[in-house]
């Protein structure tokens, strides 16, 4: 028998102590939140990727009144950023989130098919993606997505 311990590194910084473009990429985010389109749950998510060209492309969730026609604000945004930039390489991504009119103060951790989505992005960038989850005036930093989806599936796990 054999034991295998995953960890993850996960930076916390605040606002204030982040670099140029961490700072503008996590504001795209927040203000990405203003244009999701959330009246059944009412939490209101923003996302932000920054490209290899300097580009910055934001997105948010779209709800539906049929439920899980909706997606998530991660999704809207990898998708059309994918779309858009097919060449560009995604290198940072932010997350924030609002709910009753404030920004959370807990970390807004993304679901389990956009974790996939984010991955299936890394693979296509070649190097890991920074993510960056807002929580308040505080940042998780996570330099890579493996860190929140350990054992990912992945183009290598179909091409053994
Ligand atoms: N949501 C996101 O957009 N991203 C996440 O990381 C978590 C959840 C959305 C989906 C739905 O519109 C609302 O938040 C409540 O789950």
């Amino acid at each position: 028998m054999k034991n295998i311990e995953i960890s993850a590194k996960i930076q916390i910084f605040h606002e204030s102590e982040l670099n140029e473009s961490q700072k503008n990429v996590v504001e795209a985010a927040k203000k990405a939140t203003f244009t999701s389109y959330a009246p059944y749950s009412n939490f209101h998510v923003g996302a932000a990727v920054l490209l290899e060209n300097g580009v910055i492309v934001t997105g948010s969730n779209q709800e539906n009144a049929a439920y899980p026609s909706g997606i998530c604000a991660e999704r809207t945004t990898l998708f059309y950023a994918n779309s858009q930039y097919p060449d560009q390489p995604v290198r940072k991504l932010a997350i924030a989130a609002q709910c009753n009119g404030n920004f959370t103060d807990e970390v807004i951790s993304p679901c389990g098919a956009c974790r996939q989505v984010i991955l299936e992005s890394e693979y296509r960038a070649k190097a890991p993606i920074e993510i960056l989850l807002v929580a308040g005036s505080e940042i998780w930093v996570f330099n890579g997505i493996e860190g929140l989806l350990p054992l990912g599936f992945n183009y290598n796990s179909l091409h053994q």
